[in-house]
């Protein structure tokens, strides 16, 4: 085959440019309208409105009056959601823990910019969101989007002063918007996370009576009545704070994102009992004390329920107090459900008399199976033929339950916990990390991802942590927590946090040093045999490390001459390479911590993502042999730095043409 390099001169051929925006989502909802009605799509590839109404028959309401719910700025929302961002995510290993081999996230910035520039690398992808939003109870901040320049309020608020120079504050009730306000803040933002959420998904949200009506309407309206799973009652402890019914509960409102799928599928959610735990510490020392001596064993474990606080736990499960050679286990009814069942003849294994049957028959019409049973000792038989026997129905078997829409757990145990862990009183009202990792491990599998973007201290990481560290899990985590600054005067202020975001780092950090410790000396290893992933990477929101070209900008001959000066050196003052890898990767819809190996091919730094999926070069200027050299690595696609062409149209002709003849589906530059 003739090398292209050794053609003679053709006119340049441009690359195609990486788009650094973050994914079009209304092109990504038309071309899932494309796909599944193809015969709308018009002959300019817009879609045609008639055809469609055509295709859905019926179905079309056409009726003025409609249910749903609507509130000043909802419109906007879309525009919110639609204008693209073009911010970036800066990594930041200084901050992080075990940067090289962990797979959790914690990205500092507000959380719709993040959302939108997960959405091309993590869509579909996370099996759970837990939030924990502002309440909106009057004294909440609530974050100020401007969709037009989103991007630029975030950096005006990480200054802490609005462009006017006022400070960002909170929303008041005097404030005439005060629930639409709330409403603009979320709708987008739950719209986003959807995105993000696998089929077999769900997200659960906590909330308070301020907004709870409202948000089960924005989430009937993003997820579909369908999906709703139910409205979970957090009962937080008593609160002496109202003078007609004091409030000692909140909710975890819970959608899935297909709960249709979720029932095809047969996925089910599954919670270990409570208490259980303390049952088999209690089993285990009687055993100890009685050996085989089943009957004493047994007596003990009965006082030992009796002498249990009605609020403790394992008191729900005092009926399990049977002990047989097997273990604990309830004599549960032996009968025929519904009634009608068999009755046939039993005999008591001691007095060798038959026993009374039990009104609607036995649960088995085979007889021969129930003499199976009894053989087997899984029948518990009275004292004597006049009493029904029972089946024997072992606590080993029945540890798991579908979990019940009521929690109880103190939230004042939570702070504390967190005071003793940070050495301060740093923040106010965390979450309860034990009943986040309930809901944690009935909702996702050992490796599923956990995405928490209003992470305030970091509960969700620290709840998944330690239930990897419980059931041998692999989850992991992205947290999103905007840089809102403490107040000075305070104890988080003077200990030296700025952020929450900082307080949130050095939770996490503190958690893994002491799950460290308590592991010292074992192998703390996951279900996969690997090393448990104890680590996060930071990374920061800020402005893309490229300068956009502003091509709706003025057209003068002096602003054109001035912009095109700026644009001789595109990238950013005081970006490093690691910034634009990680843009780039992340722009290309590859995860923040896919692997990445630094090669050298003909003396230049090329970078291999995903085992030679992506090859990114970042060096200039380029020359034949490198672009050669990766050509011959055959990757699926390849980046570059448009300036590595330092405007030999020649070499990007050839390149682009070498890379085609190797058959790389994708060259772009940026
Ligand atoms: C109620 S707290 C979450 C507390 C958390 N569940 C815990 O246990 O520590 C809500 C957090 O969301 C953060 N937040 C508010 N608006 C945000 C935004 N636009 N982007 C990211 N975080 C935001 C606030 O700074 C606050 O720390």
């Amino acid at each position: 085959m003739p090398d292209p390099a050794s053609q003679p001169q053709q006119p340049p051929v441009e690359p195609e440019r990486l788009d650094l925006r973050s994914m079009d989502i209304a092109e990504a909802r038309r071309q899932e309208l494309f796909r599944l009605f193809p015969e709308i799509r018009t002959e300019g590839g817009k879609l045609d409105f008639d055809r469609l109404r055509l295709a859905l028959g019926e179905a079309v309401d056409v009726g003025r009056e409609r249910y749903g719910m609507t509130w000043p700025g909802k419109a906007d929302c879309f525009k919110t959601i639609q204008t693209p961002s073009m911010g970036t995510l800066r990594p930041c290993p200084e901050q992080s823990v075990n940067w090289d081999t962990t797979e959790n996230l914690i990205i500092e910035g507000d959380n719709l910019e993040v959302l939108k520039l997960l959405q091309k690398s993590y869509l579909g992808k996370v099996k759970m969101i837990y939030i924990d939003p502002p309440y909106n109870t009057g004294n909440d901040f609530i974050y100020p989007d401007n969709y037009a320049e989103s991007l630029q309020t975030y950096l005006e608020y990480t200054g802490q002063v609005d462009s006017e120079g006022r400070r960002f504050g909170t929303n008041t009730e005097a404030d005439g918007r005060f629930h639409s306000r709330w409403m603009n803040m979320m709708y987008p933002r739950l719209y986003l996370a959807r995105n993000l959420l696998r089929d077999d998904g769900a997200v659960f949200i906590s909330i308070d009576e301020a907004e709870q009506a409202n948000l089960r309407h924005l989430c009937d309206e993003i997820f579909g009545q369908e999906n709703f799973v139910a409205d979970l009652v957090w009962a937080a402890g008593r609160k002496n704070d109202s003078k007609h019914i004091s409030v000692s509960h909140e909710y975890i409102v819970v959608y899935a994102k297909n709960l249709e799928h979720l029932k095809e599928r047969g996925i089910v959610w599954r919670q270990r009992k409570e208490g259980l735990d303390d049952i088999y510490k209690a089993y285990a020392r009687l055993r100890k004390e009685h050996g085989n001596d089943h009957a004493a064993v047994q007596s003990g474990l009965k006082e030992w329920f009796a002498a249990l606080p009605d609020t403790h736990p394992a008191k729900a499960h005092r009926h399990y107090s049977c002990v047989d050679a097997r273990g604990i286990y309830f004599p549960d009814n032996i009968s025929w459900p519904g009634g009608g069942g068999p009755k046939y003849e039993v005999l008591h294994p001691r007095t060798g008399r038959p026993v009374r049957v039990p009104s609607r028959g036995w649960m088995t019409s085979d007889p021969d199976k129930m003499a199976a049973w009894i053989a087997d000792d899984r029948v518990h038989f009275g004292e004597d033929e006049n009493s029904v026997p029972c089946i024997k129905s072992y606590l080993s078997d029945r540890e798991h339950s579908v979990p019940y829409s009521v929690f109880y757990q103190d939230g004042r145990a939570a702070t504390k916990r967190l005071r003793d862990l940070l050495d301060g009183d740093y923040f106010e009202n965390p979450k309860d990390e034990g009943v986040i990792g309930k809901l944690v491990e009935f909702a996702t599998e050992p490796d599923s991802l956990i995405v928490d973007f209003f992470a305030g201290s970091g509960t969700t990481a620290h709840a998944v942590l330690e239930l990897n560290k419980k059931d041998g899990g692999n989850r992991r985590f992205i947290l999103v927590q905007l840089p809102e600054p403490v107040d000075p005067e305070s104890a988080a202020g003077k200990a030296g946090f700025k952020t929450i975001a900082d307080i949130c780092k050095e939770r996490v950090r503190r958690v893994i040093k002491r799950l460290a410790a308590e592991d010292e000396g074992k192998l703390n290893l996951n279900g996969n045999g690997a090393m448990q992933d104890r680590g996060f990477r930071v990374y920061t929101l800020a402005e893309s490390n490229f300068k956009p070209w502003q091509s709706d900008g003025p057209k003068d001959g002096e602003s054109l001459g001035k912009h095109m000066f700026e644009h001789v050196e595109h990238i950013r003052e005081g970006r490093t390479e690691d910034d634009l890898l990680y843009e780039i990767l992340l722009k290309s819809g590859f995860a923040l911590t896919t692997p990445i190996e630094t090669l050298t091919l003909a003396g230049k730094k090329v970078y291999s993502v995903a085992g030679g999926a992506l090859m990114l070069c970042l060096e200039r200027p380029l020359t034949m042999e490198v672009i050669r050299a990766i050509a011959d690595k055959k990757p699926e696609r390849v980046v570059c730095l448009d300036a590595g062409f330092a405007g030999n149209d020649q070499l990007k002709t050839n390149a682009v043409k070498i890379f085609k003849t190797k058959g790389i589906g994708s060259f772009k530059t940026v």
